[in-house]
């Protein structure tokens, strides 16, 4: 039988906290190369999400929103196990053209990892696999976040996350 390549789960977060937390259990799964994407409305949480993740993952930096630079840049971990963490803010990118003068491919081909907000505006640049969250604003603070992988590498991550989540709230 063919392994599944694709999966999806929805988590409800009830407050920033929450949805950091979320983000550094994700963040602590993180591999070099891994491609996460943040689609969602202002307000929706993808920037505190990535502070999570970033957090999770090892970034000692203060993370905070790429607005005007575009994409930042931060360090994770020592050497030599060390990784480049990559946060996108594409909401002024528009197709690819805009995605390669920005160097988006170079990005994609390293072993960084890379996270991007506005991912929708150059969805023709990404490859068939990533892991793609999608933030809804609920009632209040509530955020509804559906994580969907494509691709082994994500589907094994997902299943990673469920596990921890799990255990945490059993904790
Ligand atoms: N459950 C929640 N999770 C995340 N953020 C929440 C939550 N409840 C309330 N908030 C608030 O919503 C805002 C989310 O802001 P954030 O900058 O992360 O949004 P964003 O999706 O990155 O928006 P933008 O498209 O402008 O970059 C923050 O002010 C945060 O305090
Ligand atoms: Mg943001």
């Amino acid at each position: 039988m063919a392994q599944e390549s694709t999966a999806a789960i929805e988590i409800i977060s009830h407050s920033p906290a929450e949805t950091r937390r979320i983000g550094r259990h994700l963040g602590k799964l993180l591999q070099p190369g891994d491609l996460l994407l943040l689609e969602g409305p202002f307000g929706a949480g993808k920037t505190v999400l990535t502070q999570g993740i970033a957090k999770g993952a090892g970034v000692e930096e203060v993370v905070s929103s790429p607005s005007f630079t575009l994409i930042n840049e931060y360090q994770a971990g020592k050497a030599p196990r060390q990784v480049r963490v990559y946060h996108a803010d594409l909401y002024r990118i528009h197709g690819a053209d805009e995605a390669l003068a920005l160097g988006l491919d170079e990005y994609l081909a390293g072993r960084g990892i890379f996270i991007a907000e506005w991912p929708e505006n150059v969805a023709e640049v990404w490859p068939s696999e990533r892991l793609w969250i999608r933030l809804r604003l609920g009632k209040g603070d509530e955020r509804i976040i559906d994580l969907d992988a494509q691709g082994m590498r994500y589907v094994q991550l997902l299943g990673e996350l469920e596990r921890e989540l799990r255990r945490e709230a059993k904790g």
